[in-house]
């Protein structure tokens, strides 16, 4: 069923019907437009039609009641690690007990620790568990996924990695955007000899990722104990040759120049943010990369929320994407990262659904087929319980209210 007609919505949100819009910034982001008592139409998998109940066309498709639930395009996930071997439940327990997520990292554990675990597992044995865990996130309404490499951290395991991607776009019925992330951290044998590893990354690896087609970006980790700026400068030039564009892991730990870094190399993105302030801020005023806040990660290490009220009043755009991974964040449900921005970053949910669609898809490039309710895109949408209103959604937090999932006119169970 790649057609359907979607009856008895209680109000259909995430309407854009200018096509050419590509983000939200700023007071935009409070508006989410909408149609109470409406319908929609996807034919061939692509949104034709909606509007009120009252003037439904008389057309037949097979059809779906939404039983007044609401309807609201699918969540795009911008970023995420789902290819890992192991989950990482032992480092949880060391920084109950008082280690930071830097100490660690180095003693050698964190993404060393997945390192040495992926590095064990078969490509097979990999795509089977990252497949797993791409149905899931399905399942809780995502509808474009970024996944990253960066815990092979050699040049075989790099690849691997990206071939586990490739073989997931394969078999995904959402669309999927590779990230190469080699730069993640300095595996051990070279931590006496930075730069070796890092003419690995630019001499070795981004090469035969090129040459094999596997990755559509390229991110580095620039932050205090991982990439400087200048590292991540010379990556992200060696890249930009292949084809590749930013997007960046910055200012997780600190005020490192991640986010300048990632403007003046027109990243695509610049994800973390916990340290951001106001030269941050003017920095992505003065471009259009995307600032991208990751709040599971500040749950789960219970380090800074990213800004994002400061950011969208300082008339920005700003995107929220899960971080799925085992070290910090260990769940990719979007509608606990959209209620996490309500509770601790002060975004309405308005704002917070604008930044988990639209703002999402223009993180992944992909604001022309993703992210509203737009005549002509993907019939990528969510249908909720039947719920009293849309804020019930971020407030009834770590309950999911989704009914039913229909990625390009099929329902997906
Ligand atoms: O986005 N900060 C860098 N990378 C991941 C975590 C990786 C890990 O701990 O395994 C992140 O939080
Ligand atoms: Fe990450």
């Amino acid at each position: 069923m790649k057609s359907v007609l979607i009856k008895n919505i209680k109000a259909l949100y995430g309407i854009i019907n200018d096509a050419s819009i590509q983000k939200k910034s700023g007071t935009e982001m409070s508006h989410l437009d909408s149609i109470e008592n409406a319908y929609l139409i996807i034919k061939d998998g692509i949104i034709t039609d909606f509007g009120s109940m009252n003037s439904l066309p008389e057309i037949s498709l097979p059809s779906i009641d939404a039983n007044n639930g609401y309807v609201l395009p699918s969540f795009i996930d911008s970023h995420t690690h789902i290819v890992f071997a192991k989950s990482r439940e032992e480092e949880f327990v060391m920084r109950i007990k008082g280690k930071s997520y830097e100490e660690i990292a180095a003693a050698g554990g964190g993404i060393l620790n997945s390192a040495r675990k992926l590095q064990a597992m078969s490509e097979d044995e990999l795509f089977e568990s990252a497949k797993a865990r791409l149905f899931e996130v399905i399942s809780n309404g995502t509808g474009a996924i970024e996944i990253k490499s960066g815990y092979g951290l050699t040049v075989e395991d790099e690849l691997k990695m990206l071939r586990v991607i490739k073989r997931l776009k394969a078999i995904s019925p959402i669309t999927i955007k590779a990230t190469f992330l080699g730069a993640h951290a300095i595996p051990t044998e070279f931590k006496q000899n930075r730069e070796a590893y890092i003419n690995l990354v630019i001499n070795e690896m981004l090469p035969k990722i090129s040459a094999e087609n596997l990755a559509e970006y390229c991110d580095v980790f620039c932050d205090q104990g991982f990439f400087t700026v200048d590292e991540t400068e010379r990556i992200l030039i060696a890249a930009k040759q292949y084809g590749l564009k930013a997007k960046i892991h910055g200012n997780e730990l600190g005020y490192t120049g991640g986010v300048q870094i990632a403007v003046k190399h027109q990243a695509i993105s610049v994800d973390h943010l916990e340290y951001t302030g106001e030269a941050e801020i003017t920095s992505l005023k003065n471009g259009n990369t995307m600032p991208v806040g990751l709040p599971n990660c500040s749950f789960f290490l219970g380090i800074p929320y990213a800004p994002g009220r400061q950011i969208i009043d300082a008339g920005l755009p700003f995107c929220l994407a899960s971080d799925y991974n085992p070290g910090s964040s260990p769940n990719g449900r979007m509608s606990f990262v959209v209620s996490l921005a309500c509770t601790q970053m002060k975004l309405t949910p308005e704002e917070a659904i604008n930044a988990t669609t639209i703002n999402g898809a223009y993180a992944l490039e992909l604001s022309h087929t993703h992210g509203s309710i737009t005549k002509g895109k993907l019939g990528n949408i969510i249908i909720t319980k039947p719920i009293p209103s849309l804020a019930f959604i971020p407030y009834s937090f770590g309950v999911d209210m989704i009914d039913k999932v229909i990625i390009a006119g099929v329902e997906i169970n």
